[in-house]
C-alpha cells in the first residue's frame, strides 16, 4: 500500500505543518487567544491567498519558546515518517522566528532538537531552509541570509525566499541570495505559483537557484519548460496546495504529469498542510489515482528529490 512507499519531502513550511490542535494547546499553553482563527469544524478559517497568509501568521505566533518550536518540528516529522517519509526539509521563517520573541539561535535550536527527537524515535532524517519573506521587503529578506549566513547551524542546509510573490522583483533579492549563497547553502525560490512564467524566468536570471519552489506555472510557456529542462531544474511541485489555492479545479488537472513526461526533475510536497488539506502520504495517493502514478515513476520522483536535497554527500548516498 502507498502509506508504506518511502516518501521524500522538500517543500513543507515548518509554521504552515501546526495543525489545529497544536496550535491550540500551545496556544493554551501560553495564555493566547486565537479569535477568528478556526471555522466551525476547527479548521484554520481563510479564503484567498492573502488571508491564508494572516491566519499563517496568527497561528505561528501561537509558538513562542524553543520546547514549542521543539514540539512543532518533533510532531511535523514524527508524523510525516508514519506517512513513510524518510527525508524531510522544512522551511523555517527568520521573520517568524523574531516575531516569537527568540532570537535566531534559540528559534533554529528549538526546531533542530525536535528534528534530531524525530531521527531518534523513527529514523526520519531533516534538514531546515531558512526562508525570508518576500512581502516583508528586500532588507528583511537580505537580513534573514545574512543571520542564516552569519550563524550557521549543521541542520539549516538551504536558503529561499517564501510569501507574496506578487510584490517586488527577483533582481531585489540578488544580495541575499549572494550572500546565502557564498556561505554554502542550497538556493531555491518561490515563483510561478501566484504569477506566471515571466515571474518563473526571473527567478532564474536573478538568484542563481538550482531549485524553484512551485513553479509549476511554467508550464504556460514551451520555452521556459525546455529551459527549466536544460538547465536541470528541479522543480518543488505541490500539486494539493495549488488546487486549494485555486491554481486548478482538482489533481486530475493539474500539469505534474506533463512536466515530468516534457523531461523536468519533478518532486512533490504538501507545502502547509492544515491549510490545504494535504500531506505527503495524500500526495502520493493522489498522483496515484489521479495521474496513475506507478512504482517507478515514484522511485523516480524521489531520486529526483534526493539528489536535489540541500544534504550533505554522506547522507544523501544513504538516501539514494
Ligand atoms: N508561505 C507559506 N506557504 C506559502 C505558499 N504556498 N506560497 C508562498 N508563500 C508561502
Ligand atoms: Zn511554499
Amino acid at each position: 500500500m502507498s502509506v508504506l512507499r518511502p516518501k521524500v519531502e522538500l517543500h513543507c513550511h515548518v509554521e504552515g505543518a501546526a495543525f489545529p490542535a497544536l496550535v491550540q494547546r500551545v496556544a493554551a499553553r501560553n495564555g493566547i487567544d486565537l479569535p477568528g482563527l478556526f471555522d466551525a469544524e476547527g479548521q484554520f478559517l481563510w479564503h484567498d491567498f492573502s488571508s491564508f497568509l494572516g491566519a499563517y501568521d496568527q497561528a505561528s505566533a501561537v509558538f513562542r519558546t524553543p520546547e514549542d518550536f521543539r514540539d512543532l518540528t518533533f510532531t511535523h516529522f514524527t508524523s510525516i515518517a508514519a506517512e513513510g517519509a524518510i527525508y524531510g526539509e522544512v522551511f523555517i521563517s527568520v521573520d517568524h522566528g523574531f516575531a516569537s520573541g527568540l532570537s535566531y539561535a534559540d528559534y533554529v535550536g528549538g526546531l533542530a532538537q525536535g528534528i534530531l527527537d524525530a531521527e531518534a524515535e523513527t529514523s526520519i532524517v531533516g534538514r531546515m531552509v531558512a526562508t525570508g519573506v518576500r512581502h516583508f521587503g528586500p532588507d528583511r529578506v537580505r537580513a534573514a541570509a545574512e543571520i542564516a549566513a552569519n550563524e550557521p547551524h549543521p541542520l539549516v542546509t538551504g536558503f529561499g525566499v517564501a510569501g507574496d510573490e506578487r510584490m517586488h522583483h527577483p533582481r531585489d533579492f540578488i544580495d541575499a541570495f549572494r550572500i546565502a549563497g557564498e556561505a554554502g547553502l542550497g538556493l531555491t525560490a518561490h515563483a510561478g505559483e501566484l504569477c506566471g512564467p515571466e515571474s518563473v524566468r526571473a527567478a532564474l536570471d536573478h538568484l542563481n537557484i538550482s531549485r524553484i519552489g512551485h513553479g509549476v506555472r511554467a508550464i504556460e510557456d514551451p520555452a521556459l519548460v525546455e529551459r527549466i529542462v536544460s538547465e536541470g531544474v528541479v522543480l518543488e511541485l505541490c500539486p494539493g496546495s495549488n488546487v486549494a489555492l485555486g491554481l486548478y479545479p482538482d489533481i486530475a488537472s493539474h500539469p505534474f504529469r506533463r512536466l515530468m513526461e516534457a523531461g523536468v526533475r519533478v518532486t512533490v510536497s504538501s507545502d502547509d498542510p492544515p491549510y490545504f488539506g494535504s500531506s505527503i502520504g495524500a500526495e502520493y495517493e493522489w498522483l496515484e489515482h489521479d495521474q496513475q502514478f506507478d512504482e517507478a515513476e515514484f522511485a523516480q520522483i524521489n531520486r529526483t528529490a534526493v539528489e536535489a536535497a540541500f544534504v550533505d554527500e554522506a547522507t544523501r548516498s544513504r538516501l539514494l
